[in-house]
């Protein structure tokens, strides 16, 4: 099977020849991930055991008025989310050396004579947390680190400082009073989920979010905050194209995804004008194997083995999709604020999620000691380069469209993901217990939180 892997890829590998040692390289990494996806696919059952806590994302039965008790989310969990929120793994025997993409590289892109509130340092706060699990009942149990048993709290109290000028923490009062019948929305995968929830945590000190939709899956939400007519929602679409994903819920996937590299999911666009504000991201879920189509019709594929298919590269889908996205965007004249956020790193050392790497620090690093791993950087490089040219129109336009660029940053926090305390008491019964650790996900409270003090700066005081 690896074999054949290498087989298909070897086509792509001589169109991509006379390009840059950059390319060649990652072609190498290519490779990798190819067997690292038989892996995926032979270990995926892995991600069903849930002899630990289950992962729950909600408690359906609740009524949607009432924020939902964290209680109640464990006993009456009708619905759970394996690992498959967590993409595929991400070689980790990919050469160390290329850092030549300096990930704050991201920055020139935005603000001339503006503070880059990206660039900068994590430094010691007394502060902490705007909320904890107890102030806040929508944190989703497998981020929820405090509740979950997580020994250590030392990652709570950091904060991110920009270089050239201060970065308040959100006031969650002037926030609301912003925002006051607006419109919010986030478009994504797992992690804008996971960002959403951190948001709610935030403001939940002013005003509790009350839920007023959700899909089947509870993949899709959104939330009112009554007293502002402020409305917040979440919507799932980790391609932002149209995709067939086949996976169950617990991320074992029976076939390969089958992605329209020229159709937008119109389960966003549809809806795009109507939100006042909206953050798109996506990425990670390009990694995973899929047939790509356009005009219908199979045009390659990635990490494909089992088919006769031409390994067309993840990066060439993401490149058109993103492409496509931005052009919508412009072509939209949507009147709010848009933006798009960067992909995220992962931080597993020693190994990935299915062969035992792990996420146990306690502390940010230094810029330079965690290299962006290769599968990052493309998507970050796709990101920026797409982004630069799409802004250059917005602007012609007028329009508010924005990088949000919390890649450098995110870098620097290995010590912010749930880990081994995805799982409630993970090492209760078994302090040598084989526990899959998610270092992709954040704790909340943690790190992502800082995430909203960012976009507090962009909104509400037009940084
Ligand atoms: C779970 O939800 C169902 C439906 O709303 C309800 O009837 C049941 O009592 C709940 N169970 C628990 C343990 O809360
Ligand atoms: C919050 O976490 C602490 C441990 O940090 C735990 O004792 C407490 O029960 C948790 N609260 C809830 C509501 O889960
Ligand atoms: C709430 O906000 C929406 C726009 O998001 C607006 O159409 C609606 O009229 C507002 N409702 C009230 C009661 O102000
Ligand atoms: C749109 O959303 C619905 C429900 O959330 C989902 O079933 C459908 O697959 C989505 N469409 C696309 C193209 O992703
Ligand atoms: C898409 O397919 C249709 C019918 O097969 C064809 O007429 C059309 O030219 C194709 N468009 C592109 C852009 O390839
Ligand atoms: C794969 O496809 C090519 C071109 O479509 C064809 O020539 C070849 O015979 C196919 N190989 C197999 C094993 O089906
Ligand atoms: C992290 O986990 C590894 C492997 O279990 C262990 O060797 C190491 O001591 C741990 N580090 C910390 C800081 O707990």
């Amino acid at each position: 099977m690896v074999k054949k892997t290498l087989i298909k890829l070897k086509s792509w590998w001589r169109n991509l020849q006379n390009k840059n040692n950059f390319i060649m390289k990652f072609v190498i990494a290519l490779l990798l991930l190819g067997i690292g996806f038989r892996i995926l696919v032979s270990r995926s059952n892995d991600f069903s055991d849930d002899s630990g806590d289950p992962l729950i994302i909600n408690d359906v039965g609740s009524s949607s008025l009432s924020p939902v008790s964290s209680d109640a989310h464990k006993k009456n969990a009708s619905f759970k989310v394996g690992l498959s929120s967590i993409p595929p793994p991400v070689s980790s025997n990919v050469p160390k050396k290329m850092s030549h993409i300096s990930p704050t590289a991201a920055i020139e892109v935005e603000s001339e004579g503006k503070c880059n509130i990206f660039a900068g340092d994590w430094v010691p706060s007394l502060d902490g947390p705007a909320y904890t699990n107890d102030t806040c009942n929508i944190i989703e149990s497998h981020q929820n680190c405090m509740t979950n048993g997580r020994p250590d709290s030392a990652f709570l109290y950091w904060k991110w400082r920009p270089r050239d000028c201060e970065l308040p923490q959100l006031d969650p009062g002037r926030f609301l009073e912003s925002m006051r019948n607006k419109n919010f929305a986030l478009i994504g995968d797992s992690i804008s989920r996971n960002h959403v929830q951190s948001l709610l945590c935030i403001l939940s000190k002013v005003e509790q979010a009350v839920q007023i939709y959700h899909d089947e899956e509870w993949k899709s939400r959104k939330w009112i905050f009554p007293s502002y007519n402020f409305t917040v929602s979440v919507m799932w679409s980790p391609f932002l194209a149209d995709a067939a994903i086949y996976e169950d819920i617990n991320g074992v996937s029976t076939h390969e995804i089958e992605l329209q590299l020229d159709k937008l999911d119109k389960n966003w666009t549809s809806q795009y004008q109507s939100h006042d504000y909206v953050i798109f991201s996506s990425g990670k879920w390009y990694i995973k194997s899929a047939i790509y189509y356009e005009n219908n019709t199979e045009i390659g594929c990635h990490a494909c083995s089992n088919r006769n298919c031409t390994e067309l590269g993840f990066d060439v889908a993401y490149r058109k999709v993103l492409n496509q996205v931005f052009d919508h965007i412009i072509a939209s004249n949507h009147k709010g604020m848009t933006f798009y956020r960067t992909s995220t790193p992962d931080h597993f050392e020693n190994g990935e999620w299915y062969n035992g790497g792990f996420c146990n620090r306690t502390q940010p690093v230094k810029e330079g000691e965690f290299d962006l791993n290769q599968l990052n950087k493309i998507l970050h490089e796709i990101e920026l380069d797409e982004f630069k040219k799409a802004s250059i129109k917005a602007s012609e336009k007028g329009m508010d469209f924005k990088l949000f660029d919390v890649t450098a940053l995110s870098l620097l926090r290995p010590d912010g993901h749930p880990g081994a305390y995805r799982f409630f008491q993970p090492f209760a019964k078994d302090k040598n217990a084989k526990i899959i650790y998610d270092c992709l996900h954040w704790c909340l409270p943690g790190p992502i939180d800082s995430w909203n003090d960012l976009l507090m700066e962009m909104v509400v005081n037009n940084h």
